[in-house]
């Protein structure tokens, strides 16, 4: 049954501390959010301002120091161990900034790995769309160490993809990549959220990523400081350059190699 919430995933007043009282880091400062069905949210901010700490957090890979993560209204943050891999296996996808492929299997046989390992039916239908989107038809029979970046995190979305998961998390997915490689993993991305209704939360430090995104939210010092609709390339480069302090370093974006788009 085709699931209608409007909203996929959702943090409550998330709030995440590391280390102990003598070193304590506040990572997430109790954060809420809604993430919308169907959208591509991206979210950006400073390094160490949270991000890779809310996408565990949201895909129940760490556990909030106090705070609610609900997936499909479900409690990710009061789950045991089983429920978890359960949650995981089904409504949660999560792609890596380094890829997290295992080196001596095939392309194809990465992609079915998570569904062989649930025991679960593989739809050969559904695994040829993915793998024709992603544009894996002839690298099909090779191990990672034969293909490139690019190629490596797109058989790492198409695994996310297999199990058409409620919400997908991908912290940098473009972070190891070309530009070239970056604007094919995004395209496919957008491709998943348009023509699939895909929701995806994707981190990145690329403004012109970003831009492809439904909407845009800035964490800093674990809060989030900026909830952006649909904002333009310029729009989101505004916000950076208002933060842009003299007596704090740079921007923390990274610069734009290309043109297109
Ligand atoms: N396992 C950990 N132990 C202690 N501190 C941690 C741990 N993981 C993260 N932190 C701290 O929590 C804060 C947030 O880290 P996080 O990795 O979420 O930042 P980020 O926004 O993803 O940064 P980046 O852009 O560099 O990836 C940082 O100050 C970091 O040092
Ligand atoms: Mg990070």
């Amino acid at each position: 049954m085709p699931k209608t919430d409007p909203i996929v995933a959702r943090a409550v007043d998330l709030y995440k501390t590391y280390g102990d009282t003598d070193s304590q880091v506040t990572a997430l400062d109790h954060v809420s959010v809604d993430f919308r069905r169907g959208e591509l949210t991206a979210i950006m901010g400073p390094s160490g301002s949270g991000k890779s700490t809310l996408m565990h957090c949201m895909a129940g890979l760490d556990v909030p120091t106090s705070g609610e993560v609900l997936v499909e209204d479900l409690e990710v943050s009061s789950m045991n161990q089983k429920q978890l891999t359960q949650l995981r296996r089904k409504e949660i996808g999560f792609i890596f900034q380094s890829f997290n492929l295992v080196p001596t299997l095939t392309a194809e046989e990465n992609i079915l790995l998570p569904l062989q390992i649930a025991h679960r039916p593989i739809d050969r239908d559904w695994f040829d769309k993915v793998v024709s989107v992603v544009g894996l038809e002839n690298r099909l029979d090779h191990r990672p160490s034969q293909l490139s970046g690019g190629q490596q995190q797109r058989v790492a979305c198409a695994r996310a993809m297999m199990e058409r998961p409620s919400v997908i998390f991908a912290d940098e997915p473009t972070g190891n990549l070309d530009s070239r490689s970056s604007r094919e993993v995004l395209g496919f991305l957008r491709q998943c959220v348009r023509d699939y209704g895909q929701s995806i939360v994707m981190v990145t430090h690329d403004p012109r990523a970003a831009s492809f995104a439904g909407r845009v939210l800035v964490l800093s010092d674990g809060s989030i400081t900026q909830d952006m609709d649909h904002p333009t390339y310029d729009d989101i480069l505004a916000v950076f350059a208002e933060h842009d302090d003299p007596d704090n370093g740079p921007v923390d974006v990274e610069p734009v190699t290309t043109k297109e788009d």
